[in-house]
């Protein structure tokens, strides 16, 4: 009937948006959303800090701003970053509509259909459909717990016609839930160093670490790369404030960041200046390293919940990884097994997770699924890894 572009029709709808309908029943115990548990918001800190903010600042947040931004959270964020070792000398950097709107605006500038992306298998699922939608040619490498394959790697970007971008999501990976070791870290910088490849480095959860001792881990490789090549470093705000803000950054090599506001203006001229002031004055009252020691205990705690209910119940048959940080633990089930059947029996039963294909840009391995354990209320964990348990076993 209607003569869609290209572009539209070759989309596919996000698996996880199907789930999250069907999930919407509140007795359903629900592993699918990657997103925090309401009851964790800050949200009396930031009525104290949004009462405190001046009546002209306020007003300001209701106004449109720059493109690249609301200037004294740019600022905040610069600060932030260096802290953290990333270099800011001829980078700059842009707030975005939270890190989807990075790895879109990345894309745009680099991407033309049939170009080859690289990713890790499993890959983000808003990322690949961001790939999908500009008709990327996807080459996806496996990762085990220590990150990517080099061999794997080391041939994905020998390949001809050679990639256009590699996109690598090293720190409490979604879905896979691992973070790279400090030796595999360096082995990606010396490939991608050979071959300089733009990479875009994904990271929402590199604060989430559950360990002080795990902290080290979560350099990021533009930290310790600099600028042997180019790297687009993408942070966001959903999973330290709240992912309502839709508040991101992307900082990475002036001329690609020149192009992305480019690219931006025609998407949505800027993001939240509400949320942007909101951000700022969050970061400048001094309450973020409490709030993040507290979130990180918190994550902690329900994982361990989680990892002590599959021990119990989970058939020996499959394997999980076991997270330092973030929000996921990572199944992967016998070779014939199929995680879309698991489900359907898990739904009956009262409990909902995501199939592994999700994750798939090549939509093909489905013996593997993501559970989520920062949403779900702890006292449900157990109960609901107990029917996905079954499930699995009634399936074997
Ligand atoms: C790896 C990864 N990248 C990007 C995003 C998107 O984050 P945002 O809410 O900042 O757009 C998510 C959200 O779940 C994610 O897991």
């Amino acid at each position: 009937m209607y003569k869609f572009s290209d572009m539209v029709t070759k989309m596919r709808s996000s698996e996880i948006r199907k789930l999250m309908k069907m999930a919407a029943n509140p007795d359903v115990i629900s592993f699918s959303g990657g997103m925090p548990n309401p009851d964790l918001f800050p949200v009396e800190l930031m009525e104290k800090i949004y009462s405190e903010i001046p009546l002209q600042v306020k007003q300001a947040g209701f106004q449109y701003c720059p493109t690249a931004g609301y200037p004294p959270l740019i600022q905040s964020l610069k600060n932030y970053l260096s802290e953290k070792g990333l270099p800011l000398e001829g980078n700059d950097l842009i707030i975005t509509t939270g890190a989807q709107q990075s790895i879109n605006l990345v894309t745009r500038v680099f991407v033309d259909p049939g170009d080859r992306v690289i990713s890790e298998f499993p890959c983000f699922i808003g990322a690949a459909a961001t790939f999908n939608s500009y008709q990327a040619d996807m080459t996806t490498i496996p990762i085990d717990n220590e990150g990517p394959d080099p061999v794997a790697f080391e041939q994905a970007l020998s390949m001809q016609p050679i990639a256009k971008l590699v996109y690598l999501t090293p720190f409490f990976h979604n879905p896979a839930g691992i973070i790279y070791s400090r030796e595999r870290k360096q082995t990606v910088i010396e490939i991608l160093c050979q071959h300089k490849m733009v990479l875009l480095e994904d990271d929402p959860y590199g604060e989430l670490y559950f360990d002080e001792t795990d902290k080290e881990l979560t350099v990021p490789i533009k930290a310790l790369a600099g600028e042997q090549f180019p790297i687009c470093y993408a942070g966001s705000f959903s999973k330290i404030i709240g992912p309502g803000l839709r508040l991101g950054w992307l900082l990475a090599p002036s001329e690609i960041i020149e192009k992305c506001e480019l690219a931006k203006q025609s998407m949505d001229a800027c993001s939240s200046t509400y949320s942007q002031v909101l951000a700022h004055h969050f970061m400048q009252s001094g309450a973020m390293p409490g709030y993040l020691e507290f979130l990180r205990a918190e994550y902690k705690e329900r994982c361990q919940i989680m990892l002590d209910a599959m021990t119990k119940y989970m058939p020996d048959t499959c394997t999980w990884t076991i997270p330092r940080g973030g929000f996921y633990i990572w199944v992967t089930l016998q070779d014939h097994m199929d995680a879309t059947e698991i489900l359907t029996k898990s739904l009956q039963a009262g409990a909902v997770f995501v199939i592994g294909k999700a994750f798939d840009p090549e939509n093909r391995r489905n013996n593997c699924l993501r559970l989520a354990f920062s949403h779900t209320p702890k006292e449900k964990i157990a109960t609901g890894i107990r029917i996905v348990a079954d499930a699995i076993k009634n399936l074997s």
